[in-house]
């Protein structure tokens, strides 16, 4: 097969890179175009810093952006080569990905899908379960990409674990600057980017948002939510430095895909992962040592939300 060299192949790849999901949708990745390479970088502008203070979610969502990326490479025919981090004087290179001519990663391949109707779906999940065998495909997708997918199978773990939602909300929504930081990503869809709230409402969510410590009933809206889904699920990697976290978003996103193959989608839950204090009790609860990453609740969605707005590929891709 001839080999990619143009650019508008190469900004075809990005179109499905860009679908991945970002925390707050805040889509925090640029790309480089140096045929037959693409270079993936951090946008720093695009931080949060009182949300993800390490910028640990903000390498996660690229690491999920390099996932589709690998796999509409393998969609095209074309296999990847993938070199983490590869520029010691210039940490926000977070990866460059060769396409080579090479046997296609056909298990990636059929991933491509599910690229176009993967959704974060916020909403109740049928009272339909996951199969065991689903549940042990989910876990294989993970550790392919070298992270481990805790299952949540006991009561008490469940309980344990809601119990640290409850506490991360709480303790988000009591903090003035995170909520100021939560209502800057508040956006009607024309944005291209943020947390969609339509257009007329918008400036009234972000002053509630702004004002008002919600964690009362976001805490009981959440701990419903996570009482009543099908599973719960712990993402968690070897490591916790950015290499381990690109880890964890090439993981979460292969994982996230699989599950759409199958027609499951998910949630997160990651407030007791976001607050440092309470994240060493998710290791505790699971006893564990490796770090917790993302929390999920997983399910089959009653319908396809409408997709989340994304920048047009022009805007990430530097000259
Ligand atoms: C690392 C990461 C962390 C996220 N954290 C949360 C979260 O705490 N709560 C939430 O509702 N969504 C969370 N999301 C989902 C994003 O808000 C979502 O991906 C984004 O709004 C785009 O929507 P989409 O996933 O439907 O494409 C997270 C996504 C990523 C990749």
């Amino acid at each position: 097969m001839e080999m990619v060299s143009d650019e508008d192949s190469l900004k075809s790849l990005i179109q499905h890179a860009v679908l991945a999901p970002s925390s707050h949708n805040t889509q925090p990745w640029r790309f480089r175009l140096s045929a037959p390479s693409i270079e993936l970088y951090a946008d720093l502008e695009r931080a949060l810093p009182v949300n993800d203070p390490q910028n640990r979610e903000l390498y996660i969502s690229c690491g999920c952006a390099l996932m589709n990326l690998r796999v509409a490479v393998a969609n095209a025919g074309w296999s990847s080569r993938v070199e983490l981090l590869p520029d010691v004087s210039d940490r926000t290179l977070l990866a460059r990905i060769t396409i080579e001519n090479a046997p296609v990663d056909v298990a990636l391949a059929k991933l491509f899908d599910a690229m176009l109707l993967r959704r974060t779906y916020r909403n109740r999940f049928k009272e339909e379960p996951l199969e065991a065998a689903l549940q042990e495909l989910l876990r294989h997708a993970a550790e392919m990409e070298q992270a481990c997918l805790n299952i949540i199978a006991t009561e008490d773990k469940r309980d344990e674990l809601i119990k640290l939602v409850r506490e991360g909300d709480s303790l988000q929504w009591q903090n003035e600057t995170w909520r100021r930081e939560l209502a800057q990503w508040l956006h009607s869809g024309r944005q291209g980017d943020g947390l969609k709230v339509p257009g007329l409402v918008a400036p009234l969510v972000r002053g509630v948002v702004r004002h008002f410590d919600m964690g009362r009933s976001m805490a009981s809206q959440d701990s419903f939510l996570a009482d009543e889904s099908p599973v719960l699920m712990l993402l968690s990697t070897e490591g916790d430095a950015p290499r381990a976290w690109l880890q964890a978003g090439q993981a979460l996103q292969r994982v996230l895909l699989e599950a759409q193959r199958h027609g499951v989608q998910a949630s997160y839950l990651n407030q007791p992962i976001q607050v440092a204090e309470l994240r060493p009790q998710v290791q505790q609860a699971f006893a564990m040592d490796e770090f917790p990453q993302i929390l999920l609740r997983m399910g089959y969605p009653d319908e396809l939300l409408p997709a989340s707005p994304r920048r047009p590929v022009d805007e990430v891709v530097a000259e």
